[in-house]
């Protein structure tokens, strides 16, 4: 079996790779897996280092917009999951040009790679920013794609053009759609990561708007989890949701994250809210536990600690970044 790991020098790409090298899903067990990655400045080689000389980890520098490459390093594999993107909905607010030609091309010219050289399965990685902003309850898999930043619009187009290459060419594609991940190795422009590591310098943290946003917290682990299990148990054609279980408003957020570093409240800076910011997130998970038996296993207060002692004991890969 040979997986292909587009983004695999990202945050959650590079937990997937190192967990399938450690063999931590059993239906993946033995996998050769090649990381496809242009190392923009969210892709870091260091993410791997835990399986750099693994003999079967292969790492590809690729565009995932150039068809050539990508027609290279996709032949002769079983299965693809798509992790690469631009992510950072911030930096689509100040520009959305790579969003679109990443997130939305790069994943067209993935999928006609997939289709012409007959890749046995692709896992798109999609978000439920594209479902839009939720007041109450939750959202389905079923609930019309809404998506508000330039970000989960480029999401939504890549997720749909995921789903056309099924209905229209019969490919083998599951999506799943996640909510907030968190977790080791994350790029410090994430909330969480940025508010750790300018904490753990004795800065303020800039908190937008009145706090109030909500967003649901899932481990790394828990969502990688859930992608192996849509990659192997998944049904063809079908969309599933992958949630934590843990929603807290922004302020809530920042307090856990004071107390687990031991700052007081004045270390909050209020700053203007984000332009468009959609005010709350929440996933309907049940189909993916009902269907493949997921569900989330890191406590929040748990995975939170072993961020922030992440964070702590490896300064030297977040002072390397600009941040
Ligand atoms: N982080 C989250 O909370 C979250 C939530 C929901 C969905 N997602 C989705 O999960 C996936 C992975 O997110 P992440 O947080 O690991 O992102 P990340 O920004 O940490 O990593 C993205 C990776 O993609 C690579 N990449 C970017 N453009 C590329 C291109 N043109 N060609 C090849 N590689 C390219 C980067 O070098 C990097 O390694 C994304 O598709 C994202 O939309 C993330």
């Amino acid at each position: 079996m040979r997986v292909v790991v587009t983004g695999g020098a990202g945050f959650i790409g590079s937990h997937f790779v190192r967990t399938v090298l450690a063999d931590g899903y059993p239906g993946l067990a033995g996998a050769e897996v090649v990381v496809l990655d242009a190392f923009t400045y969210a892709g870091r080689i260091e993410n791997l280092d835990p399986v750099r000389d693994d003999p079967r980890l292969r790492v590809e520098r690729g565009d995932i917009r150039d068809p050539q490459r990508v027609g290279e390093v996709l032949a002769g594999a079983d299965l693809v999951v798509h992790c690469a993107a631009e992510t950072h909905v911030d930096r689509s607010i100040s520009g959305a040009a790579d969003f679109v030609t990443t997130n939305v091309t790069g994943t067209q010219v993935l999928l006609q790679a997939a289709l012409d050289l007959g890749v046995g399965r692709f896992v798109h990685v999609s978000t439920d920013e594209v479902y839009g902003s939720i007041e109450h309850g939750s959202w389905p898999e079923d609930h019309p794609l809404e998506p508000n930043s330039p970000y989960s619009a480029a999401k939504a187009g890549s997720d749909l053009l995921a789903r056309s290459y099924h209905r229209t060419h019969g490919l083998d594609v599951v999506i799943t759609r996640c909510s907030n991940n968190y977790g080791p190795h994350q790029f410090p422009e994430k909330v969480i990561p940025l508010f750790v590591t300018r904490l753990l310098d004795g800065r303020t943290v800039p908190l937008y708007g009145d706090g109030g946003n909500v967003r649901d917290w899932l481990h790394v682990d828990d969502h990688c989890r859930g992608i192996a299990l849509a990659a192997q148990k998944g049904r063809a054609g079908e969309i599933y949701n992958i949630g934590g279980g843990t929603e807290l408003t922004n302020l809530e957020l920042t307090g856990r994250l004071l107390a687990a570093v031991g700052a007081g409240e004045e270390m909050i800076e209020r700053v203007p809210d984000r332009k468009g910011h959609d005010r709350r997130y929440s996933v309907d998970w049940s189909k993916i536990r009902d269907e493949l038996g997921y569900e989330p296993r890191v406590p929040f207060d748990r995975g939170l600690a072993g961020t922030v002692a992440w964070y702590r004991d490896n300064r030297s890969w977040w002072e390397a970044v600009n941040r």
